[in-house]
């Protein structure tokens, strides 16, 4: 069933578990998050980000993501992830979506509360829940498309950090209903192994007492997952390494089978494969719950 993503935050927070947010840019991970969902009774979120409208644009990929939610057995957020324009956003939100994410970060503070507040007013006025970002979640120059332009040599500067305090106001001021935060996470293949700051998450959480959002989410470790759960984070972004996974599942099998090669079991096999990597995400960020 569509629903909302405040709802199952809210619940998802109560148990002190994480949602999973993947990004599916076709088809085959549409529904192979689906049924990782459905096989595990747990709620999930369906997300485009609009620097993925290069691989499939919201027109096409929106819909489909809609119908399922709709006709799925478990509880599905259909969302914008890193919504740029404010175009994009309206189209989202005119489309169906329950959740979109404004994301203004690269802006001065004041005009990132601005912009926020703004999709906030008309996002509510529908019902629509909003994420807003404040920090500077940094890509790396593999993977990582759905968020900015690469800045490997940055990747380990802290001073881009989500400042609790700042936090604080932003959340007061633009009534975001998530806040995504920057603490060492990065889109995109971890070059080195990620150094996260999870008392930061703390701090930022008993500051704003909103669900805060992790992007770059894939790639890291069970336990840093466990603390910045119970930390605060509530939803994990998370693509680049079932991106990865997909395609090694790929890579095996042609090298197994070398006679004759046929597309749908390619799909079919890599479908799988990406629902086995989306399995494991869901019972890391999960820890057990089974009520929603
Ligand atoms: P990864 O691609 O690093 O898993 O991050 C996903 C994300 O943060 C989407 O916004």
């Amino acid at each position: 069933m569509l629903a909302g993503l405040r709802g199952v935050l809210a619940n998802a927070r109560a148990e002190k578990t994480a949602i999973a947010a993947f990004n599916v840019p076709n088809l085959e991970m549409v529904r192979a998050a689906i049924q990782a969902a459905e096989e595990l009774e747990r709620p999930v979120i369906l997300q485009h980000a609009q620097g993925h409208d290069s691989l499939i644009p919201l027109e096409e990929i929106g819909p489909i993501m809609l119908d399922y939610a709709k006709r799925s057995n478990v509880p599905v957020v259909v969302h914008l992830d890193h919504g740029k324009s404010f175009d994009a956003i309206v189209r989202a939100m005119k489309m169906g979506f329950t959740s979109v994410m404004i994301d203004a970060s690269d802006l001065p503070f004041e005009e990132n509360i601005a912009r926020t507040k703004e999709i906030v007013k008309i996002a509510h006025s529908l019902g629509i829940s909003v994420e807003a970002e404040l920090g500077h979640v940094f890509t790396s120059s593999l993977g990582g498309g759905e968020g900015r332009a690469p800045d490997d040599e940055k990747i380990g500067e802290t001073d881009i950090y989500t400042d609790p305090k700042q936090a604080k106001q932003f959340v007061a001021e633009t009534n975001a209903d998530c806040l995504a935060i920057a603490f060492g996470t990065v889109h995109g293949i971890y070059l080195k192994e990620p150094k996260l700051d999870l008392n930061r998450v703390k701090q930022v959480y008993e500051e704003v007492g909103i669900p805060l959002v992790m992007h770059g989410g894939s790639g890291v470790s069970e336990e840093d997952y466990q603390i910045a759960i119970d930390n605060g984070i509530t939803k994990i972004n998370y693509y680049t390494y079932a991106n990865k996974a997909g395609a090694a599942a790929l890579a095996h099998y042609l090298a197994q089978h070398s006679k004759e090669y046929f597309l749908e079991d390619c799909v079919e096999m890599t479908t799988k494969a990406l629902k086995s990597d989306y399995q494991k995400a869901i019972n890391s960020f999960n820890r057990g719950a089974t009520s929603y």
